[in-house]
C-alpha cells in the first residue's frame, strides 16, 4: 500500500499548516501528516511554510523577526492561527505519524527537544516521527543527537549518484519532487534500502502515474485522492 501523506495537513481543503487543516487530514485517515517548521524570534517552533508570513496570513514580514505573541495575532485563514509544533502534536495525539519538515536553519535542536519530550513524557514513540528537509546539513545535525528518529532527504532534482545523498545521511526515505522523479531514481533508492515518498501530487492522473513507478508514499493536498 502507498502511504497517504497529508501535505501541510490537507491543505486542499483548509488553510495550510493550521489546526483546521490537520484536523481535516486526520478525518481523511492519513498515514502521515506533513508540516513545515521554523523558529521565530522568541525561539518557539512554529508551523508555517514560507520565511515570510505574507502569503499565508494577514501579517507582513519575516517569521524569524517576529515574536510568538506577534505571530499569534495573525489570521492564517478562516480565523486560524499559526500553530506551535506542540499544539499540532497535541491535536494529532498519535492518530497519525508526523513528518516534520525543517524549513529554517537552527531548527534541528529545538525540534529534537520537543520530540524527546513527547517521547519521554507524552507516550509518543520515536517511530511516530519522520524528520525531513531540503537542507541536508540540518538533517546531519539532527543525526548528531543520535536519536532513533527516521530521517527523510528531500530533493528537487536528480543528483549525480541518485539516492546517494540520502544513503550518506543514513536516511530512512528519499523525498523526490514530482517534477524530477524517474524510474532510475526510484530503483536506486530501493536498491539502497530507502523508501521513496514523492511530493506533491494533487491530480488523480498524476497520482496513478507516480504509483506505477513503485513509490512507497505520496504527499498530497488532497490525501483522499491517493
Ligand atoms: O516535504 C515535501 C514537501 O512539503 C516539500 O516541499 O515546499 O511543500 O515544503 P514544500
Ligand atoms: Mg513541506
Amino acid at each position: 500500500m502507498v502511504l497517504r501523506i497529508g501535505h501541510r495537513g490537507a491543505c486542499g481543503y483548509a488553510p495550510e499548516n493550521t489546526l483546521l487543516s490537520f484536523e481535516k487530514a486526520l478525518e481523511l485517515k492519513v498515514d502521515f501528516i506533513e508540516l513545515d517548521v521554523q523558529v521565530c524570534k522568541t525561539k518557539e517552533v512554529v508551523v508555517i511554510h514560507d520565511t515570510k508570513v505574507d502569503r499565508t496570513t494577514n501579517g507582513k514580514g519575516y517569521v524569524a523577526e517576529k515574536t510568538f505573541a506577534q505571530l499569534k495575532k495573525m489570521d492564517a485563514g478562516k480565523g486560524q492561527r499559526i500553530p506551535l509544533l506542540e499544539e499540532v502534536l497535541d491535536l494529532v495525539n498519535k492518530a497519525a505519524k508526523v513528518n516534520i519538515e525543517i524549513k529554517g536553519e537552527q531548527a534541528a535542536k529545538p525540534v529534537f527537544d520537543i520530540i524527546k519530550r513527547y517521547v519521554k513524557e507524552e507516550n509518543w514513540d520515536w517511530d511516530d516521527f519522520l524528520i525531513s528537509s531540503f537542507n541536508h546539513y540540518e538533517l546531519l545535525e539532527f543525526n548528531s543527537f543520535c536519536a532513533p528518529v527516521k530521517i527523510g532527504a528531500i530533493i528537487a532534482g536528480i543528483p549525480i549518484g541518485y539516492a546517494q545523498c540520502a544513503v550518506q545521511l543514513n536516511a530512512y526515505s528519499l523525498h523526490p519532487s514530482k517534477e524530477f522523479i524517474n524510474q532510475a531514481l526510484v530503483d536506486d533508492a530501493h536498491k539502497s534500502g530507502l523508501k521513496v515518498f514523492a511530493y506533491t501530487l494533487n491530480e488523480k492522473t498524476d497520482i496513478e502515474k507516480i504509483k506505477k513507478l513503485g513509490v512507497d508514499g505520496i504527499f498530497s493536498n488532497f490525501p483522499d485522492r491517493i
